[in-house]
C-alpha cells in the first residue's frame, strides 16, 4: 500500500483535497427523500439475524415479490467498529437451508459460512451462532453460500460496515447496493437462471434496482464530504460507475483505503465494493450512472439540499493494514478461467471433516452440486450432479507463505475472481488498468492475465471462485487448503 501523498493526491484529484478543517462535526444524516437502508448497530451485544420469507412491492402496478431477507428488510446494514466482535446468531426459518458468508472479512475458517468445507447447512429452524471480530475497517456484504443464485436471487443479502479507517467523520454516509430482480410485469419471478445464460456472460435481471429501488433520490447535505458505499450484489451484471454532476474519488476498493484518485469509470463486477468521497455543491444533483452500455443507465440521484456543512475537503481514509506479500520468496501459482467441461478429478483422500459444532462431514457424502458443468479453474469443474463428493484442492499452501497469482482468463467473457479468508494486493494486468489496491475479488477481462499476491494466513480450507453466481454453481469454483 504506498504512503497517502499530498503531491499525488494533489494530482490525481485536483487542488484543495487536504486543507485545513476549522470545525468539527459529527457524521450527519439528511433527509432522504427515498429510503436508505436500514441500519443496526452490532458489536456491543449479541445480534440475531433472521433469514425469512416476506415480500417487497418491487413493481409499481404489479403485486408484491416474495422475498428471502435478513429480518425482515431488503439489505440490512449491520454496523460495527474495528476492534469488537460481532457476535451473530443466524436463525433459519426459510424454506431450505441456508450459511451466511461474510463476503471479504478475514475471518476464521470455522467462521466462513460455507456449507460442507467450513460448517454444517444450518436446516430450517436450527440457529448457527457466528462469531469474529474484523481485523480490517471497511465495506463488506454478506450472503449465503448454496444454492446462492436462488437465495440472493429472491434478496437474501445484507451489508456489513465496519467503521474505523477515517480520520474526520464524513457529513454523511450512504450505502447504495446495487441489485436486478429477475422479475416480470406483475411481480412474479422469471427462472433465475438460463442455460444460455450461464454458458454466457450470464443471466441478467429484468428490473435493475439500488437499495431495492429503480432510481432512488436521495438527499444529502449541500457543500459537504459525503461518504458512498457502492456494493454490487448482482450475481451477473458488471457495472461502470461514474458520477456525472460532482466530483467524485475512490478512496476504497473491496472496503480497502487507496490512494485516492478521481473516479472516471469503475468496472464493478459482482460482489465487489467501490467507496467513494463526493463534494457535494451548494444546489443542484449529480447521477451516479452505469455506462457498460452505449447508453449510460441511471441508478441513483443525489440531490444537493440539505443543510450546508463546511467547505474543507474530506481526508484520505487510514492505510488498510493487511499482511504484505514477499514477492522475493512467493510462491508462484498459475490459475487459468476456462469454459468446458472440467475432467474427473481423482477421488480425494479426504478424512471426515469436523465442524466446530462438533458435526461431522463425510466428504464421499453430499455437496451444494451444480446442474451443468460449463466452467473451470485449471481445467477442474466443480462437481456437477452425480459426482458427490469434496474435490480435491485446487493448492495446498504452507501457512505463512506468500503467494503469486497469475490469472489467466481463456473464456471470452470477464470473471470477478473471489478468494475466502485472506485480500489480495493487485501488482499487475495485461489489459485492464488498475492503480495499486487491495481486494477480495479481482476482475479478470477476457483474454486477460492479472498477477496479484497475498499471505496465506488464514489455515484452514478457503474456497476460490467467479463470483458471477451461474458460472460458480456451474463449475468454475474449488478450494485450496492452508496448513
Ligand atoms: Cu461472496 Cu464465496 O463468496
Ligand atoms: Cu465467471
Amino acid at each position: 500500500m504506498p504512503r497517502l501523498d499530498r503531491r499525488r493526491i494533489l494530482q490525481a484529484g485536483g487542488a484543495g483535497l487536504i486543507g485545513a478543517w476549522a470545525g468539527g462535526s459529527g457524521v450527519g444524516r439528511g433527509d432522504s427523500e427515498a429510503l436508505r437502508l436500514k441500519e443496526n448497530v452490532i458489536g456491543r451485544t449479541p445480534f440475531t439475524l433472521t433469514a425469512e420469507t416476506g415480500s417487497a412491492q418491487l413493481v409499481a402496478s404489479g403485486v408484491k415479490t416474495p422475498i428471502w431477507s435478513y429480518d425482515g428488510t431488503l439489505f440490512p446494514v449491520l454496523r460495527m467498529q474495528r476492534g469488537e466482535t460481532a457476535n451473530i446468531a443466524l436463525h433459519n426459518t426459510l424454506p431450505e437451508h441456508t450459511s451466511v458468508h461474510w463476503h471479504g472479512v478475514r475471518v476464521a475458517n470455522a467462521m466462513d459460512g460455507v456449507p460442507y468445507l467450513t460448517q454444517s447447512p444450518v436446516q430450517t429452524g436450527e440457529t448457527f451462532a457466528y462469531s469474529f471480530a474484523p481485523p480490517d475497517a471497511g465495506t463488506f456484504f454478506f450472503h449465503p453460500h448454496c444454492a446462492t443464485s436462488e437465495q440472493v436471487g429472491r434478496g437474501l443479502v445484507g451489508v456489513l460496515i465496519v467503521d474505523g479507517d477515517t480520520r474526520e467523520p464524513f457529513d454523511d454516509d450512504l450505502a447504495l447496493v446495487l441489485k436486478d430482480w429477475r422479475i416480470d410485469d406483475s411481480g412474479a419471478y422469471l427462472p433465475f437462471t438460463t442455460l444460455e445464460g450461464t454458458s454466457r456472460a450470464g443471466t441478467y435481471g429484468t428490473l435493475r434496482t439500488v437499495n431495492g429501488l429503480v432510481t432512488p433520490r436521495y438527499t444529502l447535505p449541500r457543500n459537504a464530504n459525503v461518504r458512498l458505499r457502492l456494493v454490487n450484489i448482482d450475481p451477473t451484471r458488471i457495472a461502470n460507475i461514474r458520477i456525472d454532476g460532482a466530483e467524485a474519488h475512490v478512496i476504497a476498493i473491496d472496503g480497502n483505503a487507496v490512494m485516492p484518485f478521481a473516479l472516471d469509470g469503475w468496472r464493478l463486477g459482482p460482489a465487489m465494493r467501490l467507496d467513494l468521497a463526493v463534494r457535494t455543491r451548494d444546489s443542484g444533483t449529480a447521477t451516479v450512472s452505469d455506462y457498460q452500455a452505449a447508453t449510460p443507465v441511471p441508478l441513483t440521484t443525489l440531490d444537493f439540499q440539505g443543510e450546508a456543512k463546511r467547505s474543507r475537503m474530506w481526508q484520505p481514509l487510514l492505510r488498510a493494514q493487511l499482511p504484505e506479500p514477499d514477492l522475493a520468496r512467493a510462491q508462484h501459482c498459475q490459475l487459468e478461467l476456462g469454459a468446458g467441461v472440467g475432467l474427473d478429478a481423482p477421488v480425494p483422500e479426504l478424512k471426515p471433516i469436523v465442524f466446530s459444532d462438533g458435526r461431522t462431514f463425510d466428504p464421499t457424502d453430499s455437496l451444494c452440486l451444480a446442474g451443468t458443468s460449463l466452467w473451470t479453474l485449471n481445467g477442474q469443474s466443480w462437481p456437477a450432479g452425480g459426482h458427490e463428493r469434496l474435490p480435491p484442492p485446487l493448492f495446498s499452501f504452507r501457512r505463512g507463505a506468500s503467494i503469486v497469482f497469475e490469472l489467466f482468463n481463456a473464456t471470452p467473457h470477464a470473471h470477478p475472481l473471489h478468494v475466502h479468508g485472506h485480500t489480495m494486493r493487485f501488482l499487475s494486468s495485461t489489459r485492464l488498468q488498475r492503480p495499486p489496491h487491495w481486494a477480495d475479488t479481482i476482475l479478470v477481462m477476457p483474454n486477460e492475465r492479472v498477477t496479484v499476491a497475498f499471505v496465506a494466513d488464514n489455515p484452514g480450507r478457503w474456497m476460490i471462485h467467479c463470483h458471477i453466481v451461474e458460472h460458480q454453481e456451474a463449475g468454475m469454483m474449488g478450494w485450496f487448503d492452508v496448513s
